[in-house]
């Protein structure tokens, strides 16, 4: 890669300037909607770090947050920043950021016109999906240990396994709390019609998280998730931070891959999915 390949203006890390002051007053109007309609539906449904890292981060309703403000109260809590770059960045930059603690965020914002449909994420769906939970300390040490994996896991070639861990965990996981399941993916926590699917609708399967198990997942890019993986409670990433993905990698990558609707018989089901949804688009 070449810094002459680079668009104007963005650095060999990727990082471009937010230019806060550059948004639109139309930019910021799809911020307060969007923001307006997710915050009224997480209330019981987020779980209860994602609400708290929400309201103590400086994110307004009315405005598109600025990242300088956003990391000094991150770093201060937990060591973590938010860089601005133009859309999705290759595999290695985005690890090399969250190993460092910098979560590279989307610093555009999708059209008034389009509020449900991104092809890449932006500033909507990073800052607002993802930075509350950057304040959680075991979140913030899971991200930064997939940054670190991620890296390994792209020189062995099973960058496949450990993607699949991320996204069924930190872009559409659930967790148990207890008055109920809750939303802790931001892939979810940033969709209306998802936030809604995920938890109230019959036709997904939940099904208790299990390692090797997520690793052998195939999942949707393009639409809700057929199965969404649970957890008992966010210590549980907290271990899978800690844990040696080396020896999982050998076993799984004998196995098949399974589609994103399959049950196991050794799975622990939350609730066994009716599978009206993907069915009717089969
Ligand atoms: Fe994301």
């Amino acid at each position: 890669m070449h810094l002459s390949d680079l668009p104007p203006g963005q650095r060999d890390d990727w990082t471009i300037d937010q230019q806060w002051d550059r948004y639109t007053p139309e930019q910021h109007q799809v911020w307060a909607t969007l923001f307006e309609r997710q915050t009224k539906l997480l209330e019981g449904r987020a779980c209860d770090e994602f609400l708290a890292g929400m309201r103590a981060l400086p994110i307004a309703p009315d405005k598109i947050p600025d990242f300088r403000q956003l990391s000094a109260v991150l770093k201060q809590h937990t060591g973590w920043e938010v860089v601005a770059v133009p859309g999705l960045v290759p595999d290695e930059v985005f690890f090399e950021h969250l190993a460092n603690r910098r979560f590279p965020a989307g610093q555009f914002i999708r059209e008034a016109s389009q509020l449900d449909y991104l092809q890449e994420p932006d500033v909507f769906h990073d800052v607002f999906g993802h930075v509350p939970l950057l304040m959680n300390p075991i979140i913030a040490d899971y991200i930064q240990a997939y940054g670190v994996g991620g890296l390994r896991a792209k020189e062995k070639g099973v960058l496949d396994l450990l993607a699949r861990v991320y996204w069924y965990t930190v872009e559409f996981g659930l967790v148990e709390q207890k008055d109920g399941l809750r939303l802790y993916g931001a892939g979810i926590v940033s969709s209306y019609t998802e936030s809604i699917f995920a938890l109230d609708d019959p036709s997904p399967n939940r099904v208790r998280f299990d390692l090797p198990r997520v690793m052998q997942t195939d999942y949707r890019i393009d639409d809700f998730q057929e199965t969404y993986f649970v957890i008992r409670h966010l210590d549980e990433l907290l271990q899978l931070a800690h844990t040696d993905f080396a020896p999982l990698y050998e076993q799984v990558a004998q196995r098949p891959v399974l589609q994103p609707g399959t049950i196991l018989p050794q799975d622990q089901l939350v609730h066994r999915g009716i599978g009206t949804y993907h069915n009717a688009k089969r």
